[in-house]
């Protein structure tokens, strides 16, 4: 605990200095800096080598300080009571009086926010005086960290200050809606689809097709691990990776497990780790069991199916 809270003022000293630092979600890790300072953000893009085009999300701790940046709503309030904090990211209009770097919207009228869930991350957004503007911290098109090691793997030195928080208990990133006209789901991620349906008691439309340029991290080759992955499949070759997710009588020691029991969550908690750990084991191909196509096994799927584009 005092540990934490050193670290947790020296995450302060370094966003305060405008520099960029790693931090731990509920989701994934992220490349944070002060969301209201151009310097500040423009030190992500460069790290990240993000195209400018592509916007970031702003993370928040509290309704009052999201309110002076952005127009809420009541679809936006019902799902804010449900689903926050948690994995959940909503596109809202940004107000016009509002602080936020040009840099973060790509100059547009709309914002990207989040609450998230991880308490070291909480505590840090209570005591600073801007919001935190943070994509997952690594190299784009590559996977998404899921601890203090993988963020260190993807920057190296280049990055002054990682906030420890152990795995990311979700493992995936959130789940984005936006809420300008009709809520649509813009991707999938952490929140589960159904239980946003529930909400609204209708199926809200998936819209992740990357029609323009402003909705990436639906591109091709995004979450990708660099090397070819064939999905849906019952046998895999000795020298091909084999992702499951339910347990088999007999094993090889190509067989990677996101989860011996079915178990969705634990697959999405495991995925990122096990493509991360595939690629430095130096396997040259991946094949990937049938996921069921349902809760976070949908999100799962998704991130498979653009990892294994070419
Ligand atoms: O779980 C997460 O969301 C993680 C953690 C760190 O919070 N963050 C994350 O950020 O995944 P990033 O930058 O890797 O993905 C954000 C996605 C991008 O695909 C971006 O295009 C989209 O959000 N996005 C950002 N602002 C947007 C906006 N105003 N309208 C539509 N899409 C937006
Ligand atoms: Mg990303």
């Amino acid at each position: 605990m005092k540990n934490d809270l050193s670290n947790i003022k020296k995450a302060k000293y370094y966003l305060d200095k405008k520099e960029c630092i790693g931090i731990p979600t509920e989701t994934v890790y992220g490349l944070a800096a002060n969301a209201y300072s151009n310097l500040a953000t423009s030190k992500i893009f460069k790290l990240k080598r993000r195209p400018k085009y592509n916007p970031l999300i702003v993370h928040y701790s509290n309704l009052n300080d999201l309110k002076k940046d952005c127009e809420i709503n009541q679809n936006f309030m019902k799902l804010y009571k449900e689903f926050c904090p948690g994995p959940l990211t909503f596109v809202l209009k940004l107000k016009k009086n509002s602080k936020i770097s040009k840099y973060v919207t790509n100059n547009k009228s709309t914002l990207a926010v989040r609450f998230p869930m991880h308490p070291l991350t909480k505590s840090l957004l209570k005591i600073l005086s801007y919001p935190l503007a943070a994509p997952s911290a690594n190299i784009t098109t590559k996977i998404s960290p899921v601890s203090k090691d993988d963020v260190k793997e993807e920057f190296g030195k280049k990055i002054k200050f990682i906030l420890d928080g152990g795995r990311s208990k979700v493992g995936l990133e959130s789940t984005i809606i936006s809420l300008i006209n009709k809520p649509k789901i813009m991707r999938l991620g952490g929140t589960e689809i159904e239980k946003i349906n529930k909400i609204f008691k209708r199926e809200i439309k998936l819209d992740n097709k990357n029609k323009k340029k402003i909705t990436p991290g639906q591109g091709k080759l995004h979450y990708s691990p660099g090397i070819p992955i064939r999905l849906n499949k019952n046998k895999s070759a000795p020298d091909e990776a084999f992702i499951l997710i339910k347990k088999r009588k007999l094993s090889d020691k190509n067989y990677f497990y996101l989860s011996k029991s079915q178990n969705l969550n634990e697959a999405a908690r495991n995925l990122y780790k096990i493509l991360r750990m595939i690629k430095k084991k130096k396997y040259k191909k991946i094949v990937v069991e049938k996921i069921p196509n349902k809760g976070l096994g949908k999100t799962i799927n998704d991130r498979l199916v653009r990892a294994s584009k070419k």
